[in-house]
């Protein structure tokens, strides 16, 4: 019996590996089809007998045929996702496949493979935007999707609540808010302007930089998955966050002084299309009913991040070469 995770060598994917790893006994398959996203290098220390990577991409249902039954797979943690909302602005087509088909696919052949347990991984932006006076979205919310990227998410957890509803699929949904930490790919706001600030470049801040984004580390986002795999109700949907709302600018800021850069590096930039305005997730469900909470606090766990960044600096090298440069100057020039 095993345990798939796709999009293992991703950012928030690779973090649940090395914790699922500590805690576990059973066989992980770690599935990723190493998009620009992923990176074999951030699970390559936890390959063993008990870890296997596979590179695979969840559209081709043969191959994921053949994953199931030589590994027997039971539970699936579903990470896998092109999760950057600029890049859906830029083409959405790669978020229809991978968020949309490639989430039916491994719905169909889950099923097919009588699986136990699916914990479908999605994000707070299904539930659209917010005012500055509006109460935190709850599970309950209307979803409303303002970006491709989210637009296509939505789609994803409404295909994975429906095989619920029509075959009692054993899934499980989690909404998160805004993560950072070790190994996230310096497109997001928190390492990109990590590696701009150290680098002495300018930090492209979008429109008046006064957006909201309810902060969470990604060590306490994968907690909360574990928790959910472990101890959730099949067809609930559980939000999670860090109850930790910052302006963006303000984020910079911290980041400036933090390095030592110079606040004459920020450079208010054209506002991103349909922007939303703020986020914030109420997770009295998850406190209450599986007792989670977030447990690192924004100011140690953005200290501990730019250490990191710091001591990686060969990582960091190594995935702002190729692709990266081609996209920084279609996205930012
Ligand atoms: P990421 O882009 O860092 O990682 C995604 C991984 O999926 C990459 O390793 C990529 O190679 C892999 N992948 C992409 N397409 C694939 C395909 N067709 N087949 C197999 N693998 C494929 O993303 P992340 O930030 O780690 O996000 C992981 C999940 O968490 C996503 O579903 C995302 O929507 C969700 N989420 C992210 C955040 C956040 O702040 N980053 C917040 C809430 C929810
Ligand atoms: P991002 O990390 O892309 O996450 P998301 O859009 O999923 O919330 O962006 C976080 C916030 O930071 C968002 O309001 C957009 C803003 N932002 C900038 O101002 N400049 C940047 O270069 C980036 C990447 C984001």
């Amino acid at each position: 019996m095993s345990i798939l995770i796709t999009g293992a060598a991703g950012f928030i994917g690779s973090n649940f590996a090395h914790l699922i790893k500590q805690k576990t006994n059973e066989k992980i398959i770690a599935l990723d089809a190493l998009t620009y996203a992923g990176n074999r290098e951030n699970i390559n220390s936890i390959e063993d007998d008990q870890f296997i990577f596979e590179n695979a991409n969840i559209c081709n249902e043969e191959y994921l045929k053949k994953i199931f039954e030589q590994y027997k797979i039971k539970k699936v943690i579903h990470f896998a996702a092109e999760s950057h909302v600029d890049r859906s602005i830029l083409s959405s087509d790669p978020f229809i496949q991978t968020n949309i088909v490639g989430t039916q696919r491994l719905l169909d052949v889950s099923r097919e493979f009588n699986i136990e347990r699916f914990v479908h991984v999605s994000t707070d932006e299904v539930y659209g935007t917010l005012g500055p006076k509006d109460p935190a979205f709850t599970e309950l919310h209307q979803i409303q999707p303002n970006s491709p990227y989210a637009a296509s998410k939505a789609s994803s957890d409404l295909l994975v609540r429906s095989y619920v509803e029509t075959f009692n699929f054993p899934a499980l949904i989690t909404r998160c808010s805004n993560n950072y930490g070790p190994y996230q790919f310096p497109e997001k706001l928190i390492p990109l302007m990590i590696h701009n600030a150290t680098s002495g470049k300018s930090l492209p801040v979008y429109g008046d930089g006064l957006n909201i984004r309810d902060w969470v580390h990604v060590s306490d986002h994968c907690e909360a998955v574990y928790t959910v795999l472990e101890k959730g109700q099949v067809g609930e949907v559980y939000n999670i966050g860090g109850e930790c709302e910052l302006t963006n600018i303000t984020i910079v800021k911290q980041i400036i002084d933090a390095v030592g850069a110079s606040s004459d590096q920020i450079k208010y930039v054209k506002d991103r299309l349909g922007h939303d305005f703020r986020y914030a997730m109420n997770i009295d469900k998850i406190k209450n009913d599986l007792g989670w909470s977030p447990k690192v606090h924004f100011n140690d766990g953005l200290k501990s991040t730019i250490d990191w960044y710091k001591t990686n600096n060969e990582w960091l090298s190594r995935v702002v070469s190729g692709e990266y440069q081609t996209y920084y100057k279609e996205q930012y020039q």
